[in-house]
């Protein structure tokens, strides 16, 4: 029998795709929209308000054009801390919906809402996003959109039946240095692009075995699977960069996997013996490596790192015909021409003169001092990051929630969209398949059925 993948790679095949391709028996009606009717004013449902939620709903709040009208969590006091702070903000008390895991279904089809957002555990996010297309509102999620091919296929397929956005919010793309960057290879710094590298290093063992916040469900997924468990953060930025979904695609990739010692050793460490935290055994590989290439021709290196004593980084390299360039552990460069031809240099007068003219705007509006409370202060006991750009994380997340409320407020294009999301997260799956065959390469499924060939670039770009 074929699987749900196999079945739609035969049928893009043999041509059949457009004509007999069914989810649940429905037929694919219309492509995801590039734009929506406009909207003055925005209501908007939050479903799972921990630590990452809350500062989201707390960027909504303070956006004038924005009412948060309902906030879901299987947690009754996190919807009570949001419903403070809209009061403290004077905005409108979101009305709470805390009946269970499936509650979130019950606020998508009673709420009259034009978004719904989550910052749920990873494995709510898909049913989240398919809840709110299906009852005829946009979907906004936190990183990964899914963690399996099938259910990334489906958030496409429901996007495209629907005419409802689906987009996944990684805040990474939006910040400072990796828009700068953006905009230096736009505008040909680098030349022509050859190779990027990048990740998400961090590390978060002790993250994994609280008894609060991820330490509730991040721990599980490290003892149960294989591969680049959360790949988006290095692969966002990367994504645009390269213009993948919009004039190039990911064609494959391979994966590989250390062997996992960092967890087992951090468990036995800081737990007691009988605690079902330490008792587990944790498989993830400390390091996992995958290549990915493109179709034009670009290699890209992405790392996921978390289980090992380590400094933070996303590497962000990037290589073009004219030069290099790596954000971490400092921004450097060694551009021909403009730079020693074989030193790293520091790039800040590079970081100054291109930087992003949104990030100009947040510097000079009160679009960068958002009324919220900073992530220095959680809402979830304990929770707070163990690595410093605090100012850079916020901001960046303000702008990528004000630029969705934006894009929908005027009825235009995303700066992502379902494919984004999907082609991003596929990583997730495909670089688990990979490893457990001993890094045999993976196709990349074309979420956009051909049109990244036509597609133009994110318009996010100047
Ligand atoms: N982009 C970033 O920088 C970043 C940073 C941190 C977390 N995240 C992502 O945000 C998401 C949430 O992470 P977090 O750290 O806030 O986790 P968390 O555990 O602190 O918050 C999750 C919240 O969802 C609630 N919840 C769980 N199941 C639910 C359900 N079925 N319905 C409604 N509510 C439910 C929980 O009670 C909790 O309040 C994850 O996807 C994580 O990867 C992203």
């Amino acid at each position: 029998m074929l699987r749900q993948q196999d079945r739609r790679q035969f049928l893009r095949a043999t041509g059949l795709a457009g004509a007999a391709v069914s989810i649940g028996a429905q037929p694919l009606l219309s492509q995801q929209p590039s734009s929506s009717a406009p909207k003055e004013r925005l209501r908007v449902g939050f479903v799972g308000v921990g630590v990452k939620g809350s500062a989201h709903a707390g960027n909504l709040l303070a956006m004038e054009h924005v009412d948060l009208v309902a906030v879901c969590d299987i947690l009754e006091r996190q919807c009570e801390e949001t419903q403070q702070q809209a009061e403290r903000l004077g905005k409108i008390i979101p009305t709470a919906y805390f009946r269970g895991t499936r509650d979130f279904e019950r606020m998508c089809a009673e709420e009259d809402l034009d978004l719904v957002y989550t910052a749920t555990p990873w494995k709510w996010h898909t049913r989240v996003c398919l809840a709110a297309m299906n009852n005829g509102k946009h979907a906004a999620t936190e990183i990964p959109v899914a963690i399996t091919l099938d259910d990334c296929w489906k958030l496409v397929e429901t996007s495209e039946k629907t005419g409802k956005h689906c987009c996944m919010m990684e805040n990474v793309n939006y910040m400072r240095n990796e828009m700068a960057v953006l905009n230096m290879v736009r505008k040909g710094l680098l030349g022509e692009l050859i190779h990027c590298e990048a990740g998400y290093m961090h590390d978060t063992r002790w993250l994994k075995i609280n008894d609060y916040g991820d330490g509730l469900w991040l721990g599980d997924h490290h003892a149960q699977r294989n591969g680049n468990l959360y790949p988006t953060h290095g692969l966002g930025p990367v994504a645009w960069y390269s213009n993948i979904n919009r004039g190039d695609r990911f064609e494959y990739m391979v994966s590989m996997s250390s062997k996992a010692r960092g967890m087992d050793l951090y468990a036995a460490k800081h737990l007691p013996e009988d605690h079902p935290k330490r008792r587990r055994k944790y498989i993830n590989g400390d390091v996992n490596t995958s290549m990915l290439r493109t179709v034009n021709g670009v290699s890209i290196i992405i790392k996921h790192d978390t289980d090992l004593p380590r400094p933070y980084s996303r590497t962000n390299l990037v290589q073009g015909t004219r030069g290099i360039l790596r954000g971490y552990p400092e921004f450097v460069v060694c551009i021909e021409g403009d730079t020693h031809q074989h030193k790293w240099e520091p790039g800040t007068k590079f970081l100054d003169e291109y930087d992003h003219p949104l990030w100009k705007e947040v510097n000079s509006t009160p679009l960068g001092k958002p009324k919220h409370a900073p992530l220095t202060e959680p809402i979830v006991k304990g929770a707070v990051w163990h690595y410093d750009p605090v100012r850079e994380l916020r901001n960046g997340d303000f702008l990528e929630d004000y630029r969705y409320v934006e894009a929908l407020r005027k009825g235009i294009a995303p700066d992502f969209d379902v494919y984004d999301a999907a082609t991003w997260s596929a990583v997730t799956e495909l670089s688990e398949r990979s490893v457990a065959d001993r890094s045999a390469p993976q196709e990349f499924p074309d979420f956009t059925r051909g049109k990244w060939k036509t597609n133009s670039p994110v318009e996010i770009v100047v």
